[in-house]
């Protein structure tokens, strides 16, 4: 592991640049991240390129040992090049262009743009590609923050009809898939399709789920542009992407796939900021949702199966949430640690210094506006020492990142099932709340997860939850029956199987998986608090609302495992289990609360032949590479399995 940061020495006047560095080194910070909106100064006006202040800033990291994580500055196009080419600007959905301002001011679909940007990132990479500082690369900034992954302007709207007809070959087919006979949409040619723009009410799922795959598309072949010149000018530096937690504007699999390594960033305190539960906050206010933090680190390190580096951690009050609260002494060091935990070999800090200036002048960073050391900086020091006992010898900068030895318990996860339960939420369902609830129950039984895609190898896993699997087609329904057959316990979820790929409904849920499953639903309702269900599990009641199904047996051995008791579907199945095969399948038509989630996983681990080890309510632990980790979230404490110094 080794500790980094963002670091804008544009923003400030060389002379300081050299006390900055060796103000990193001596808090034990081995990489600074550099360059990422500095498009304005790398190339003031047309092609007239200024590298030589990068050039300078990589030549004195160097001398104090400090390595470069370069960044493409491709998330803030200067004013000139917008000026020029207004049609590189994002569009709204209403038909708007979005102007220049702020950042992130270019369509992904924009051949104009990408033009520049290929010319701009060989500029930087022919520079000091091969400066022996240079550890690695971060394209861009954060892909798809403040709702700019999919644009609605004439670029996108020509990139969509000829994705489409490149699925589809011809429009009767898309006619067909979609099935625009509904409210007369159906079109004569690809020519007539346009992105799903603001209308006078619903538009069609299929409509919006293609466009988002396109965008999604799009966003992929962006990167994989920079990639491609940043290998050739930059042989052996691992390329990243920052992704954000529980973004999924794009299906971030197929963007890691163009990449070398994950890079994330985390705001564990800020996103406290927009809790509403006064109990979590004030409990775990000033650390975070454990959670939800080690979820988006699990399902980083899925994206490749191999350690992932942390670009962005926080280290004070930020400018952006609700409320902008200060992490509690030893946050820090806490999320370090998880980060560490969790298959993170870098942990980089933003930022470096707080800036007194500029949209982000309300931002904390290591240093306060004045260079004096704030909160934040106080735990580097030992945080670093203990860092380096875990991987005895000197701090290097991080190479190509390893694998990371599997979990036992996996979670599935598909962008696709997302965005058409995004689309079609059919109440108040949310994707990734729910898919937190299960992940939480799970963590709270103790156990580590990896977080996959259902075309991952699943073999490995002893236990595979499906929470919030929802296009299934045959291929997929052969693979998780031949999985269970072979001895995994497999547990589906409420919305399991209800959709074909095209988003349409299938006869009845879980469609293909019904087989397996042995059941189908029969019911189903996002229902209210004030109508609430009880299902009876393992001789507990619990109320049921947020997402309820009625399940039918169809098979002969599939057993209850829990029932309605009360409400509307009292007497019916609620959870249903079924040995098929060497393994066994739960179906839970619910989106339950944590209390019955944790009974039904407690079931399902048994039947795995895993046990269940019940922790307190903001205690987790964690293993990586042999080592265990014991956190407690509401403290902000962290015992390590291993000697200090
Ligand atoms: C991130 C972004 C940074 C900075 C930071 C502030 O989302 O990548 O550039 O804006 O937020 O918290």
């Amino acid at each position: 592991m080794t500790l980094g940061v963002a670091w804008y020495p544009e923003q400030w006047p060389a002379e300081r640049w050299g006390e900055d560095l060796a103000h990193m080194r001596r808090l034990g910070i081995r990489v600074a991240r550099v360059g990422e909106f500095a498009w304005s100064r790398l190339e003031p006006a047309p092609q007239d390129f200024r590298t030589e202040w990068l050039v300078a800033v990589c030549d004195l990291a160097e001398r104090h040992g400090i390595g470069v994580l370069l960044g493409t500055p491709t998330a803030a196009p200067p004013k000139w090049l917008v000026d020029r080419h207004p049609s590189v600007l994002q569009t709204d959905r209403s038909g708007r262009a979005r102007p220049f301002g702020s950042r992130r001011s270019y369509s992904f679909s924009s051949p104009i743009y990408r033009k520049y940007c290929a010319r701009i990132v060989r500029e930087v990479a022919g520079t000091v590609g091969e400066h022996p500082a240079v550890v690695g690369w971060q394209i861009d900034n954060e892909l798809g923050c403040h709702d700019t992954t999919r644009c609605y302007g004439d670029d996108a709207a020509q990139a969509f009809r000829l994705w489409l007809e490149a699925r589809y070959d011809t429009v009767e087919a898309l006619n067909a898939a979609w099935g625009t006979v509904f409210w007369s949409h159906e079109y004569r040619d690809f020519s007539e399709v346009d992105p799903p723009r603001e209308s006078q009410t619903f538009g069609n799922p299929a409509h919006e789920l293609d466009f988002r795959r396109c965008s999604s598309d799009q966003v992929g072949s962006f990167v994989a542009e920079q990639a491609g010149i940043l290998r050739a000018l930059s042989p052996g530096r691992p390329i990243g992407t920052n992704l954000m937690m529980c973004a999924g504007e794009f299906d971030e699999r197929k963007v890691a796939a163009e990449l070398d390594v994950v890079q994330w960033d985390a705001y564990p305190v800020a996103l406290m900021g927009f809790a509403t539960d006064a109990e979590s906050v004030a409990a775990v206010g000033r650390t975070g949702d454990p959670d939800l933090f080690t979820f988006s680190l699990d399902l980083f390190r899925g994206l490749k199966g191999r350690a992932t580096w942390g670009v962005e951690l926080q280290t004070g009050n930020v400018n952006w949430s609700r409320r902008n609260l200060l992490p509690a002494p030893g946050a820090l060091r806490l999320w370090a640690h998880a980060a560490t935990a969790h298959g993170a070999d870098l942990v980089g800090w933003f930022r470096w210094r707080a800036l007194p200036y500029g949209p982000e002048q309300w931002h904390a960073g290591l240093l306060r506006h004045d260079a004096s050391e704030d909160r934040g900086a106080a735990e580097l020091p030992r945080l670093a020492e203990e860092l380096a006992v875990r991987r005895p010898g000197p701090a290097k900068p991080p190479g190509a990142p390893a694998p990371v030895a599997p979990s036992q318990v996996a979670i599935l996860h598909d962008y696709e099932d997302l965005w058409a339960l995004q689309l079609g939420p059919h109440g108040p369902y949310d994707y990734w709340r729910h898919l937190l609830g299960e992940y939480t129950a799970l963590r709270s039984l103790g156990h580590m997860l990896d977080v996959v895609h259902p075309n991952a190898d699943l073999s490995r896993y002893r236990l595979l939850a499906a929470p919030a699997l929802h296009l299934v087609d045959e291929a997929l329904a052969g693979r998780l029956a031949a999985y269970v057959e072979a001895g995994g316990v497999l547990v589906l979820g409420s919305r399991a199987g209800q959709k074909d790929r095209n988003s349409r409904h299938v006869p009845a849920a879980p469609g293909p998986l019904r087989p397996l499953a042995g059941a189908v639903a029969r019911n189903w309702e996002s229902g209210h608090p004030a109508l609430a269900h009880s299902v009876r599990h393992a001789g507990a009641e619990h109320a049921v609302h947020m997402w309820v199904t009625s399940l039918e047996p169809t098979e002969p051995g599939t057993e209850v495992e829990a029932e309605f008791t009360g409400g509307l579907f009292a007497g019916r199945p609620a959870v249903t289990r079924r040995r098929a095969g060497a393994g066994t399948v739960f179906w839970s038509g619910l989106c339950a609360g944590p209390a019955l989630t944790a009974s039904v996983y407690a079931a399902a681990l048994d039947a795995a032949g895993l046990p269940a080890q019940p922790l307190e309510r903001w205690e987790r632990r964690s293993e990586r590479d042999g080592l265990q980790y014991r956190f407690d979230w509401a403290k902000a404490e962290v015992d390590l399995s291993w000697p200090l110094p």
